[in-house]
């Protein structure tokens, strides 16, 4: 027996442009995420900077939009100097955060022109850890001032001479947390990141800064950090950053699929702090949320407690390197969802991370690359996503989990690209055994059909792809899944435990 759910859309009632930037990624110095992940000089595959391209290939078909860059924990004690220069005079280094050896071999010369290569924007972390204003103010000269200085002249002598014109940057990272080098109480971190932020904007007002939030919801300083943090940055940053993991350690399908509803929770909380001071300063500007850490991340944590305690210091060892399942994508597919429901202030998110460390792509060190379950959802979002957020209607039956209550069993959006003439609807069935049959009334779109159904759906919800079996779970074109029912409305159905991407696009001939 199907359950039944409705979707009704108005083509005026938009929540607002889902910023490209919302399909972003994460590449930190951990594990086998640059070294032996996007670089790798010995492949076969490698290019003549020492670049995989068939990792670059995947990075391309993923679409992409900003890749955050160098970290994460790492940054908090990175010394960026480190990575700039002929490579054989470059220090290894211990790094605290991950208790691994940094070789220097990439640094943010290679890193940035290598984005530019897959298409994607560098988003740089300065280092508010163990380091302050100078350095961040140096590295932003080195990066973005054109010639005829000291930082930049530097920059043209290592071999980059247009400068890398990086537009936003993350003042610190999680510096709430007390893993983190150089972690700080609110007001130390509102202060330096205050006045860091001013010294950066004084080089380039046009430039887009990001002030750190929780590391997590579960922080006992959240929300306050929020608030106190942004009460000395308001006027000098744009965003505010959101870091969110989560885990099906329980193996309760259920109530993991049920977790994005924290995010939703996390979302308005923010969103509300950033209006509070907005409004006890008297501002005029919306701070914007920077979602720039997100995933599924929990398979591999006992292995790397070990793996960093008992066997440190080793040159990218293999840490984070979760293996998806098919559940997982379906909570990635929720958590996108729920960032283009937000589209008008959240307009940056970044999957962490990029490859290999609990990542979409992953590779074997002289082998193969394969997309992981959570490749597709992102992929699909970042393809089909672009455009103006729709607020859906959606009436659908509820279930309750272990820690939630009233749990809708269909979530969706929709996402209108007026250029293209296409329509797209986003839906995830969270129903573990049952398929739902979902009413869809789009108002405004009388004169568009449906042109694809791709369902990504699996008997076995810990399916996984890997290397040696890449595609054991794939999306596909579903046929005959829907009904017309009238101008702009059908009846569509979508499978237990799926992701799906129903594709509109205006045709003359109305062919539902
Ligand atoms: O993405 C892995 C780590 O998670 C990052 O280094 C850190 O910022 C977060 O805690």
């Amino acid at each position: 027996m199907a359950k039944q759910a409705k979707v009704t859309l108005e083509r005026t009632f938009t929540i607002g442009e889902v910023d490209k930037n919302v399909f972003g990624s994460f590449v930190e110095h951990l594990g086998r995420g640059v070294y032996n992940g996007i670089y790798e000089p010995a492949h076969k595959e490698a290019d003549e900077h020492g670049f995989r391209k068939d990792v670059a290939e995947l990075v391309k078909e993923l679409g992409v939009s900003i890749i955050r860059y160098p970290g994460g924990n790492f940054v908090s004690g990175y010394r960026w100097e480190d990575g700039i220069g002929p490579v054989e005079f470059r220090p290894k280094r211990l790094d605290l955060a991950w208790r691994t050896l940094e070789t220097n071999e990439v640094g943010i010369n290679e890193f940035a022109s290598w984005c530019r290569r897959t298409d994607a924007e560098p988003m740089l972390a300065v280092n508010l850890g163990t380091r302050g204003i100078e350095a961040a103010v140096d590295l932003l000269e080195y990066c973005n001032y054109p010639e005829g200085t000291y930082w930049s002249d530097l920059r043209i002598r290592h071999g980059y001479r247009a400068p890398h014109n990086i537009k936003v940057w993350c003042l610190g990272n999680e510096m709430d947390g007390t893993w983190e080098t150089g972690h700080k109480t609110p007001m130390e971190y509102g202060r330096l990141a205050a006045e860091t932020a001013r010294a950066m904007k004084r080089f380039d007002p046009d430039i887009k800064l990001v002030s750190c939030g929780s590391s997590h919801t579960f922080m006992d300083t959240f929300p306050e950090w929020e608030a106190e943090t942004l009460a000395h940055t308001y006027d000098v940053v744009d965003y505010i950053s959101l870091h969110q993991y989560f885990g099906n350690e329980e193996g309760d399908t259920a109530n993991f699929l049920a977790r994005s509803l924290e995010t939703e929770h996390f979302i308005k909380t923010v969103i509300a702090i950033c209006d509070y001071i907005k409004a006890k300063k008297r501002g005029k500007k919306d701070i914007m949320l920077s979602f720039d850490e997100w995933n599924v991340w929990y398979h591999s944590k006992l292995r790397d407690d070990d793996e960093m305690k008992y066997n440190p210091w080793q040159a990218s060892p293999c840490l984070l390197e979760d293996v998806y399942t098919f559940e997982d994508a379906l909570v990635t597919g929720l958590m996108l969802i729920t960032f283009m429901k937000h589209a008008d202030r959240l307009k940056i998110a970044c999957m962490a991370q990029l490859v290999n460390v609990i990542a979409p792509i992953m590779t074997h060190t002289g082998g193969g690359v394969c997309r992981q379950t959570i490749f597709y959802p992102l992929l699909h979002a970042s393809r089909y996503g672009r455009g103006t957020a729709l607020w859906p209607l959606v009436a659908s039956p509820k279930y309750d989990s272990k820690d939630y209550s009233d749990v809708p069993y269909l979530e969706a959006i929709a996402v209108m690209n007026e250029e293209a003439e296409e329509l797209t609807l986003f839906a995830v069935n969270r129903c573990l055994d049952e398929s739902i049959n979902v009413d869809c009334f789009f108002r405004g779109f009388e004169d568009y059909s449906i042109t694809e159904h791709i369902a990504f759906e699996s008997e076995n919800l810990k399916a996984a792809n890997t290397v040696a079996n890449p595609d054991a779970v794939v999306p596909y074109s579903r046929r005959d899944s829907y009904v017309k029912l009238g101008k702009g409305e059908f009846s569509i159905e979508i499978g237990k435990a799926s992701w799906n991407v129903i594709r509109l696009k205006k045709t003359t001939v109305n062919v539902y």
